[in-house]
């Protein structure tokens, strides 16, 4: 039997990264906002995207970006609602459960969660209540905390 192994370092990221983007590009969705509307070049977003999942993960990435302002760039080229991050969201869940099982698995999916929202609701402007530090349950402020004192300096 092939027993899925957690996310233990660069190789496993790089296996997601590239199974997670191929199927983006085929999507329905999604496939033409990075295609069409970005008109991304996939051999620089592969590796920059390898960079910010380390960073995320383990801290040796050294990504540094400005994901919110890349993202926000899209907005009045394309529709970037909930629909589009709901569906950008599974895949990524789908695609880390087909690969990979373990806490890391378990992590990277959550943080993938808290940046979708994060990034939606910033480049819509809408006030989200959920990112409200007095609503955060102390497990997710320290997971917050976390984030602002190792990614993305
Ligand atoms: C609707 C869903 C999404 C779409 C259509 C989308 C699309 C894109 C595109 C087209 C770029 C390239 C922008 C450029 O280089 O000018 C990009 C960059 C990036 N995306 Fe997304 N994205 C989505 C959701 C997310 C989410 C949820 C995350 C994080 C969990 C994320 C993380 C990133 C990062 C880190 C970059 C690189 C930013 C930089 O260069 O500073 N994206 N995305």
């Amino acid at each position: 039997m092939n027993e899925k192994t957690d996310i233990l370092g660069r190789d496993e990221i790089v296996r997601l990264v590239d199974t997670f983007y191929g199927k983006v590009r085929s999507d329905e969705t999604l496939g033409f906002i990075f295609d069409e509307v970005a008109a991304i070049d996939w051999d620089a977003h592969l590796p920059k995207m390898y960079a910010f999942w380390r960073t995320v993960l383990f801290r040796d990435g050294g990504f540094r970006g400005d994901p919110i302002g890349k993202h926000a760039r899209l907005v009045p080229l394309t529709t970037m609602g909930r629909e589009q991050f709901d569906r950008w969201l599974e895949l990524f869940r789908e695609t880390v459960d087909e690969l990979f099982s373990g806490e890391n698995a378990g992590h990277i999916k959550r943080c993938a969660e808290d940046m979708a929202n994060v990034i939606h609701s910033k480049i819509n402007a809408i006030p989200d209540d959920r990112l409200d530090p007095a609503r955060l349950t102390p497990e997710k402020r320290a997971r917050y905390a976390a984030y602002r004192d190792g990614v993305g300096r």
